[in-house]
C-alpha cells in the first residue's frame, strides 16, 4: 500500500514534467510554419496538404483568414522538409514550405533564423512572412498559382 502510494505520487510528479519536457527541443530550435487562408471572401474552397517524411496532415479546408499552424524541432543537419500541395478554383500548386534551417526556404527572402514560416495564400500567389518587431507580419510573394 505505502509503496503504491510512492508510485501514484511519483507518476504525479513525473508526468507533467515529461509532458512539459516534450514539448521543448533538445539541442535543436522550435520553428513554427503557418498557413493562412487569405484567399478572397466567396470565392471557392481552398484544400491544403502539408506533409513531410514523418508526419502527413491529411487534406484540410481552411476557412478564410484561418491560421493553420504546427511546429516542429529543426533538425541538426538541416534536413526537415515540409511540403503542401494547395487547390483553389481550379488551380494547385505544390512546393516546399520549409526546407532551410536559417531562412525557412532555400530561397526565402526572411530574416536569418526567425523562427517562424508564414505562408499567405492569396488569389495572385503566395506570400512568406515573418513577424517583425511590432507583431505585424512582413510578406512579400515568393510564388504564383500555376
Ligand atoms: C494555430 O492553430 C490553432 C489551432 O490548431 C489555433 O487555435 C491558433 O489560433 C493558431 N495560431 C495562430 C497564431 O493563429
Amino acid at each position: 500500500m505505502a509503496n503504491s502510494l510512492i508510485y501514484i505520487i511519483l507518476f504525479l510528479l513525473i508526468t507533467p514534467l515529461e509532458l512539459s519536457i516534450a514539448k521543448k527541443c533538445f539541442f535543436t530550435p522550435k520553428y513554427e510554419i503557418h498557413v493562412i487562408n487569405n484567399l478572397p471572401s466567396y470565392s471557392p474552397q481552398l484544400k491544403i496538404h502539408c506533409q513531410s517524411g514523418d508526419d502527413d496532415f491529411g487534406e484540410y479546408f481552411p476557412l478564410l483568414n484561418e491560421d493553420v499552424n504546427w511546429s516542429f524541432c529543426g533538425d541538426l543537419f538541416g534536413r526537415s522538409l515540409y511540403f503542401c500541395h494547395f487547390w483553389w478554383d481550379e488551380k494547385n500548386k505544390v512546393f516546399d514550405v520549409f526546407n532551410d534551417i536559417e531562412t525557412c526556404v532555400k530561397d526565402g527572402q526572411v530574416p536569418y533564423f526567425s523562427r517562424e514560416c508564414i505562408w499567405i495564400v492569396k488569389s495572385d500567389g503566395f506570400y512568406l512572412g515573418h513577424y517583425n518587431d511590432n507583431g505585424n507580419i512582413n510578406m512579400y510573394r515568393y510564388t504564383e498559382w500555376s
